[in-house]
């Protein structure tokens, strides 16, 4: 590695602030050298300091790390700090509070979806309140290893209840509550979940959404299936309680199943505020969060205790450069890896103050995020390259009707950024004066990997810079060869870090297939990437079938199952197109059944179909009537050209293996100019 810029610049470089060098962790580039050098030299000696500020109930009995990252040589696995026993939760909140005296700290600044709706929570008061909710989980039966599902909003109960799984050694599995009840009861089935935690309600934005109705259509619909096995739905009244009395709030009818509902609050009433946390083995499981896989079926990505506790802590510290006077706010929503890891584990396991949103960016007006970044002084924010899009929008006057002086550092996650975004990002809201942190990483890699530090890499914008420490980057060829200096090819890594996901829950076949079988010996990431002169990468975006819409990744044969499951539908094929605010969306290809006529209502329908399968995330943009679709002659859908069509890029190549070239003119006559 070189220092950057060194060489001659192409790229614009953006240089740390002196300013925040003063204070940081990592001050300079040389001090991340160094510390890279120790971490990937010496791992033992790193994390084995990293581990010293954590609670252990008792120590590592031999090696901190063992792995085999190659399929040829057996079992795929990693362990980190193996036969060390401890507990996320109390390390997160009892750490806190009693070894380091800070129960009177803020944890979180909950910010409801109305700007009237705000509560504070001390580090105190999350531990009496996680402590009740792991005996309530504790009398109805709930014992280490059992899978519990998590289908709540973004309000205090959610963080409450993944850390009373987390003190009881209960595997936690939260679905993000946009999903659809199909989507739920496939997570709950998949994990077999004995228990539910739901609410009543939810306005997002203008729109109330009735959560227990959804539940309880996801558990009907579990209900006759063999691995179907929740035992009792916990309620939150989250919009009974917390809504102001007036004709909306009336408007919600929970539905109630005597034999398997309980209220939350009801039960919390009477539970103790003490709880001893069950200590684990650093390799017992803490969570399962589901993400998207290109056969269409979602895979339960498992992580541990120890090594993503201390992965989460590090890379907050670092990247964020955490300090105690920071007001950090991280707008993702916990249903998605982003939350687990940079709302709740992250943050508290190092004592942060962070704010806890429940809305959306633009209700009830479309300078919300830097209203509130002005209500609570937030001092570090990490926000999505599609929210900005969307933000950027409405101009700088939204901007600067706040005052955003509290800012010190920025962040993005969930998809390349766009060098116009993060310009925007770094001139308007930033107001030059704040580095950005694109952060690359994964739901599966369980913290950041790719990652500037913001006092010690000069920034390139779009590029995700250089690795955090432990990690090791390579880049392949189709071939499996590690590609030296200027390159661009796969993404792989070959070393684990403690931090990355242990095997797919119930499925270490599919583990070993979909991460490790392409190029023995590396985890395969599905990203492409680029590395510049520098030693700079720059992702480029899946190159399996996954696409990433609003910085959610999802699988083209899941959108396709959705479509082909209606009745007009012979057979359909989903591709990406660019979009201003999403990044990417779907376009969707289908021929119909013979004697179906394609309309306006039927792509109205398909649409909506879609939606009620996966979630609203997944709403196509385009559905385009494909009398034919373009096949080789041994049947397999040519994705490329679809691409191709839908971008509207009439140099196609080659169509000498398509069986039947004319379809592809059919559909150049028929594309999809605007959404429909
Ligand atoms: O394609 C990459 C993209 O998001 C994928 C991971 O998605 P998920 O598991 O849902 O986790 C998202 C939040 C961590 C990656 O394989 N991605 C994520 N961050 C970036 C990114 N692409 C480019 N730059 C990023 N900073």
């Amino acid at each position: 590695m070189v220092i950057p810029g060194s060489q001659h610049i192409e790229e614009e470089l953006f240089q740390p602030t002196e300013d925040l060098q003063r204070e940081a962790h990592v001050p300079d580039f040389s001090t991340y050298l160094t510390l890279y050098k120790k971490s990937t030299e010496e791992p033992e000696a790193f994390w084995t300091e990293v581990a010293k500020d954590f609670f252990w109930k008792s120590p590592p009995a031999g090696d901190i790390l063992q792995y085999n990252f190659d399929v040829t040589k057996g079992n795929i696995y990693v362990k980190f700090m193996e036969g060390a026993k401890t507990n996320m939760c109390y390390n997160v909140l009892d750490r806190n509070v009693h070894d380091k005296n800070m129960g009177d700290r803020v944890a979180f600044y909950w910010e409801g979806n109305s700007p009237d709706h705000q509560v504070s929570i001390t580090y105190s008061q999350l531990l009496a309140q996680v402590c009740r909710c792991a005996n309530v989980l504790k009398r109805m039966g709930v014992r280490k290893g059992d899978r519990v599902a998590i289908y709540l909003p973004m309000i205090p109960e959610l963080v409450c209840a993944m850390l009373a799984c987390a003190r009881v050694g209960a595997i936690h599995s939260i679905v993000f509550a946009g999903f659809s009840s199909e989507s739920l009861c496939e997570r709950i089935l998949d994990a077999q979940c004995s228990f539910l935690v739901t609410a009543d309600g939810v306005y997002r934005g203008e729109k109330l959404i009735n959560l227990k109705q959804i539940a309880d259509e996801a558990l009907e619909r579990c209900r006759d299936r063999a691995s179907f096995s929740v035992k009792k739905c916990i309620v939150v009244r989250h919009h009974a309680l917390r809504m102001k009395k007036g004709a909306a709030s009336n408007k919600l009818q929970t539905p109630w199943n005597a034999d398997c509902d309980v209220w939350w609050d009801e039960e919390m009433e009477s539970a103790s505020e003490e709880c001893e946390p069950e200590w684990l083995d650093a390799e017992e499981p803490l969570f399962i969060l589901y993400t998207s896989g290109s056969t269409g079926k979602p895979k339960g990505v498992l992580h541990t205790t120890a090594g993503y506790m201390l992965y989460t802590a590090l890379t907050f510290k670092y990247v964020f450069d955490y300090h105690p006077s920071d007001v950090y706010w991280c707008t993702a929503d916990i249903g998605w890896i982003t939350g687990h890891s940079y709302i709740t584990y992250g943050p508290l396991a190092n004592g942060a103050t962070s704010v806890l949103f429940e809305g959306v960016p633009v209700h009830p007006h479309v300078g919300r995020f830097w209203e509130i970044i002005e209500k609570y002084g937030v001092t570090k924010f990490y926000t999505a390259p599609t929210a900005i899009r969307l933000l950027m929008k409405y101009g700088r006057e939204p901007v600067q009707k706040y005052n955003l002086s509290s800012l010190r550092i920025l962040g993005t996650v969930g998809e390349p950024i766009n060098p116009e975004a993060w310009h925007w990002y770094h001139e308007v809201v930033g107001q030059r004066r704040c580095p950005v942190v694109d952060t690359f990483w994964q739901t599966e890699t369980g913290g950041h990997v790719l990652t500037p530090l913001p006092a010690a890499t000069p920034l390139k914008p779009g590029s995700a810079t250089l690795p955090f420490f432990g990690v090791q980057p390579t880049i392949l060829n189709e071939h499996g060869e590690e590609l030296e200096g200027e390159a661009e090819g796969y993404l792989v890594f070959q070393k684990p870090w403690p931090g990355i996901m242990r095997t797919v829950y119930g499925n270490q076949e599919r583990f070993e297939n979909t991460y490790f079988k392409k190029f023995p010996g590396f985890y395969v990431t599905g990203d492409g990437c680029r590395r510049d002169k520098d030693g700079y990468y720059w992702i480029t975006g899946r190159i399996d079938d996954m696409l990433n819409v609003s910085g959610h990744l999802m699988s083209t044969a899941e959108v396709e199952a959705a479509l082909t499951e209606h009745a007009a539908v012979a057979e359909a094929a989903v591709v990406s197109r660019p979009h201003v605010v999403k990044g990417e969306c779907l376009y969707c290809f289908v021929t119909l059944k013979d004697g179906r006529e394609f309309s306006h209502t039927l792509s109205e329908e398909l649409k909506k179909q879609v939606r009620g399968k996966i979630g609203p995330i997944a709403t196509p943009d385009f559905i385009q009537n494909a009398p034919g679709l373009p096949k080789t002659r041994s049947g397999k859908i040519m994705r490329r050209i679809l691409r191709q069509i839908a971008r509207n890029e009439k140099d196609l190549g080659d169509l000498s293996t398509l069986a039947d070239p004319k379809v592809v003119e059919v559909l150049f006559s028929q594309r999809c100019e605007a959404a429909a």
